[in-house]
């Protein structure tokens, strides 16, 4: 898998570190995507899941093409129809797809978030499974049938937000994953990733570098140990310090600083 290197110029958004857990389902999407398997990966907030598919569709072969969908609760089956049709023309006749020689992957983030209603229907996963039924749709002006080829679906839900399970006639469509939170290890390899590359890019002196394991660790058992003595209220923030704060330090100083300032406040 490539990394992106760093440099000044790379917004760490872009960069993923390939963990351990992170290549070996990329490598399983991989396989069943290359057979034109849907894959759907599930898991909670902030275990990298968007990271992970964005990555890997970074990298698909020519011959293939994405699109990105975010489902919120406002999404429609409508709206999803409108950003369905954006990536494809007519073929012929009835038939849409994708441009000639190439297969379209949707990929759409938070599946399970759009409003269920009164009926406990999803409108745009409905709109999902019938065509992955039947292959097509209609044409809301005209009502006409579009056949739609060549295309096919990732998808990404968090199964404690939204309507927490998805219609199971859509889901068996689906090879399901499941993405737990980055253990320790991961989550070690993706700061020091970020740190040394952030050293190494300002010439750090040795004597600074060589602690990037141990600021590590001890910033993890800070936030483990204020993580279980406080109320949950954002998992997030020791990550938001680190990919907000790294690029601001310059010198030894500032790292003194930086690393003291969110911790004493
Ligand atoms: N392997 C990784 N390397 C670098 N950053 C990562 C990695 N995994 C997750 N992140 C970062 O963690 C944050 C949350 O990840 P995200 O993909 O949005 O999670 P999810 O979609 O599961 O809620 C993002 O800022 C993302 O860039
Ligand atoms: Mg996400």
């Amino acid at each position: 898998m490539r990394l992106a290197s760093l440099g000044a110029d790379v917004s760490f958004a872009n960069i993923v570190v390939p963990t351990v857990d992170l290549v070996r389902l990329t490598s399983l999407a991989d396989v069943l995507i290359s057979q034109r398997r849907h894959v759907l990966f599930v898991g909670g907030a902030g275990t990298g899941k968007t990271a992970m598919v964005k990555e890997y569709l970074r990298n698909i072969e020519d011959n293939m093409m994405s699109a990105t969908i975010n489902m919120n609760y406002y999404t429609d089956s409508y709206s999803i129809q409108q950003q369905l049709e954006q990536p494809i023309d007519k073929r012929s006749g009835k038939t849409y797809g994708p441009p000639v020689a190439k297969k379209l992957i949707y990929f759409v983030d938070d599946l399970n978030m759009a409003q269920v209603e009164t009926y406990g229907t999803q409108t745009p996963i409905e709109l999902i499974r019938q065509h992955m039924d039947y292959s097509h749709w209609y044409d809301i002006g005209k009502l006409n049938l579009k056949t739609v080829i060549k295309c096919q679906y990732v998808s990404a839900m968090n199964p404690t937000a939204g309507s927490f399970l998805i219609n199971p006639r859509l889901q068996r469509w689906f090879t399901a994953f499941g993405i737990s939170a980055p253990n320790e290890a991961s989550i070690l390899t993706i700061f020091s990733t970020f740190l040394n590359g952030h050293f190494e890019t300002y010439g750090f002196e040795k004597k600074i570098t060589d602690l990037t394991e141990d600021i590590i660790k001890g910033t993890l058992a800070i936030h483990n140990a204020v993580a279980g003595t406080f109320r949950k209220v954002s998992e997030r923030s020791v990550r938001a310090f680190w990919k907000t704060s790294i690029l601001a330090m310059k010198c030894a100083k500032w790292l003194q600083t930086q690393w003291l300032h969110p911790l004493l406040s």
